[in-house]
């Protein structure tokens, strides 16, 4: 038995939904542990997309159950169309996914808030999903949020719906200078919750203990990245959870003890939606479009994607602050055809070296990329399923990121489909 955390190292979309699905074929259970539906995971199944924005990616294999734990943020509206989708495509979900009744509601208002600090001012714009998640883990902090339990309680909820709708309101016209909430709607719409969301709803921390009692195999999949955690990434350019390994344990309620590994999902190059600096961004490269290569579009708000070459500086930090054990290196495939492929293994600032990721944004918005250039391999990889058959150069490549982070590749993707994937079996490439 074991437990493991699958998270991301970059800026997300790294294809964590992609790796929790392959892995989850032979994990009892999947729990997501923080962010909410500005997460989307793409996995696809025989050519088949399917987008899990709040829903762990196991919810595809049959035999697992799927838990949503307390440090996520549930927008119910989000969450029944959720289903409600997957449903439609014929895959079990009532019985197979349960919902902490710790976590907290994202409720309208969070999202009009979260558009409208969003436009009120250009210059402190950070690009958000708009999905009301900073707002609700204010609220969360500030003591005020709603809970899913809260849901179970139609008195409470009431008093606490009129309220936080009432001071959201005031906000609303006199910060913002909008219209604010109808109460009587608001409460109509989410005292009907708590019958479609009840039959879900579980003391998810007292099942997952009970599971890791009985040996049962579990994976706790993170949403974003390393570098939009609220501690550890490009603040304030982040989201307002904690991607990284140690959210894991306090987003589902496990100890820190019971974790076996920590799989590091990391993309062969990087990306970034949304606002905030980024090193080894590449800018107007007729020769390297990546957005085009790898279809760099967000699963969730369909933005561009900025796109760069892949940063050792970034993926040593993600290796210190979640304690990775090892890395699934996703869309190696979208390098197949370039000449030349840059790695940077530090940052030039102000004429000197540095390998540590700078905490200040000044900095590291005017560090200097050193790169390292490698060979391209010039050959299609989608079809590879086993490491010695990639090309010599891809194997260089990889063996390189490996090098520079001094640590080891269990997992190389080689195309979105379930099935373009390559196992390492042994722990040395
Ligand atoms: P997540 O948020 O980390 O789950 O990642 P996203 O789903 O937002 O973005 C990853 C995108 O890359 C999705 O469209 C995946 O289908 C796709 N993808 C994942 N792995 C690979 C791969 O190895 N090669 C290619 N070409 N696409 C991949
Ligand atoms: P997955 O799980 C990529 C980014 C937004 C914005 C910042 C804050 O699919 O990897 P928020 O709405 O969270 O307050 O936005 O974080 N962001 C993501 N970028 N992938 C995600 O999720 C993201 N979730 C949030 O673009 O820069
Ligand atoms: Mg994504």
């Amino acid at each position: 038995m074991s437990v493991t955390i699958v998270m991301g190292c970059q800026w997300g979309d790294e294809g964590k939904g992609k790796i929790v699905d392959i892995l989850s074929d032979k994990a009892d259970i999947v729990a997501r542990y923080q962010g909410g539906a500005n997460a989307g995971h793409t996995v696809v199944i025989s050519g088949e997309k399917f987008i899990l924005h709040l829903i762990p990616s196991g919810i595809l294999n049959q035999n697992t159950i799927c838990v949503i734990g307390n440090g996520v943020v549930i927008d119910p509206v989000a969450l029944l169309e959720e289903i409600a989708l997957i449903e439609s495509k014929g895959i079990k979900v009532r019985g197979r996914l349960l919902i902490s009744h710790r976590a907290h509601l994202i409720m309208p208002y969070h999202k009009l808030l979260d558009q409208a600090k969003e436009t009120k001012d250009a210059e402190q714009k950070i690009g958000t999903t708009g999905r009301g998640i900073g707002p609700a883990y204010v609220d969360k902090v500030d003591r005020m949020g709603i809970r899913i339990v809260d849901l179970l309680d139609r008195e409470t909820l009431k008093t606490k719906l009129c309220r936080n709708i009432e001071a959201k309101n005031e906000i609303l016209n006199k910060i913002y200078e909008k219209d604010g909430l109808n109460v009587e709607g608001i409460i109509n719409e989410y005292v009907e919750f708590d019958q479609k969301i009840d039959p879900y709803i579980k003391d998810t921390s007292t099942f997952l203990n009970e599971a890791i009692r009985d040996g049962r195999d579990i994976l706790l999949e993170g949403a974003q990245g390393t570098l939009l955690d609220v501690d550890f990434g490009t603040y304030p350019y982040v989201t307002s959870s904690s991607p990284t390994g140690g959210g894991a344990c306090s987003g589902v309620g496990i100890g820190p003890t019971k974790v076996d590994n920590v799989t590091g999902v990391i993309k062969a190059y990087t990306t970034r939606v949304g606002m905030g600096p980024f090193p080894t961004e590449i800018h107007d490269d007729a020769n390297v479009n990546l957005r085009e290569l790898g279809d760099e579009f967000g699963a969730t708000t369909g933005r561009p994607r900025r796109c760069g070459w892949f940063d050792a500086v970034i993926a040593n930090y993600a290796v210190q602050v979640n304690g990775i054990s090892s890395f699934a290196v996703t869309k190696m495939d979208v390098l197949d055809t370039l000449k030349e492929i840059k790695i940077c293994v530090a940052y030039k600032h102000n004429g000197k070296k540095i390998t540590s990721f700078p905490s200040q944004l000044h900095i590291l918005e005017n560090c200097e990329p050193v790169y390292e250039t490698y060979p391209g391999w010039e050959a299609p990889t989608t079809g590879v399923r086993h490491y010695e058959d990639l090309p010599v150069n891809a194997k260089k490549y990889l063996e390189a990121i490996r090098t520079l982070t001094n640590t080891d590749i269990s997992i190389i993707s080689v195309g979105s489909d379930r099935d373009e994937t390559i196992f390492i079996k042994s722990r040395n490439l």
